[in-house]
């Protein structure tokens, strides 16, 4: 069993619902039927203890009823998706803009979302991935300015970087909590994301390269895979 479900804007249901007792009622569900092995995907930075997002403390509280159950597992923890950044790329075709919350100097590992699905399918018939916590990213540290670069690179146009400080969400995040503090809750997640760093280290992407036999893809081919460019 692959659990890759999970709560975003969009979804009916917040962290506390679908990232955390979604997924304990399906451990349950795989015991009681049996299942060989459990694939979870977590996110990195799951163990970091961060106390204001609440798929981060979901993640971390499934992960440790993933390992006390019994089952075989594998828990993937990876960094963001390429696949997120396909509608801003779309956006930045049309109009060379870039929006970048935060400091430009962050870095990260984004992951090739192809890669992840394949780790996470291959993770069930690899017997040394039973049984471990592996993080997942990308086969290079980026910072968070390059992104737009890589951007523009791709379609050929000078990026217009539009950088407010993480203060505005902060803004944005107090005003929510008077009409919707649900939502308010739901942004600490993405300040979380925003405001602190998810890489993998050098010996972690060739520990997953070996462990898989294959060489993860980097974001600019996976965009231009993607993006048909
Ligand atoms: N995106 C990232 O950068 C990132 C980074 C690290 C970890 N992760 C984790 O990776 C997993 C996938 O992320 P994603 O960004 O691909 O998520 P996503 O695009 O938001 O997809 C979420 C999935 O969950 C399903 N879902 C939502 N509510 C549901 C419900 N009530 N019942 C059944 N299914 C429901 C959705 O189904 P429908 O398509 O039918 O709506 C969708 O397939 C999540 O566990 C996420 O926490 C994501």
């Amino acid at each position: 069993m692959i659990s890759g479900h999970g709560s975003n804007a969009s979804s009916q249901g917040d962290a506390q619902a679908l990232d955390y007792r979604a997924n304990i009622d399906l451990i349950d569900a795989a015991k009681a039927a049996n299942v060989q092995h459990f694939v979870f995907i977590s996110v990195l930075g799951a163990d970091r203890g961060y106390e204001d997002a609440p798929v981060f403390k979901a993640k971390w509280a499934v992960e440790q009823y993933l390992q006390s159950s019994g089952l075989n597992y594998t828990i993937l923890r990876p960094s963001g998706f390429a696949s997120n950044l396909l509608p801003l790329a779309e956006q930045f075709r049309q109009t060379g803009i870039y929006l970048l919350i935060g400091d430009p100097r962050t870095r990260t590992s984004i992951v090739s979302t192809d890669d992840l699905a394949r780790i996470a399918v291959e993770s069930v018939s690899t017997p040394d991935a039973r049984n471990q916590t592996l993080a997942v990213g990308g086969p290079e540290i980026l910072l968070r300015s390059e992104i737009p670069q890589i951007f523009g690179r791709i379609f050929r146009r000078e990026p217009i970087v539009i950088n407010p400080p993480l203060m505005a969400l902060d803004g944005v995040r107090s005003l929510l909590g008077f009409v919707n503090p649900s939502a308010q809750k739901s942004l600490g997640t993405l300040r979380t994301l925003l405001s602190n760093e998810f890489f993998c280290a050098p010996s972690e992407i060739a520990a997953l390269e070996s462990l898989f036999n294959f060489k993860l893809e980097t974001l600019e081919s996976y965009l231009r895979r993607n993006l048909s460019v």
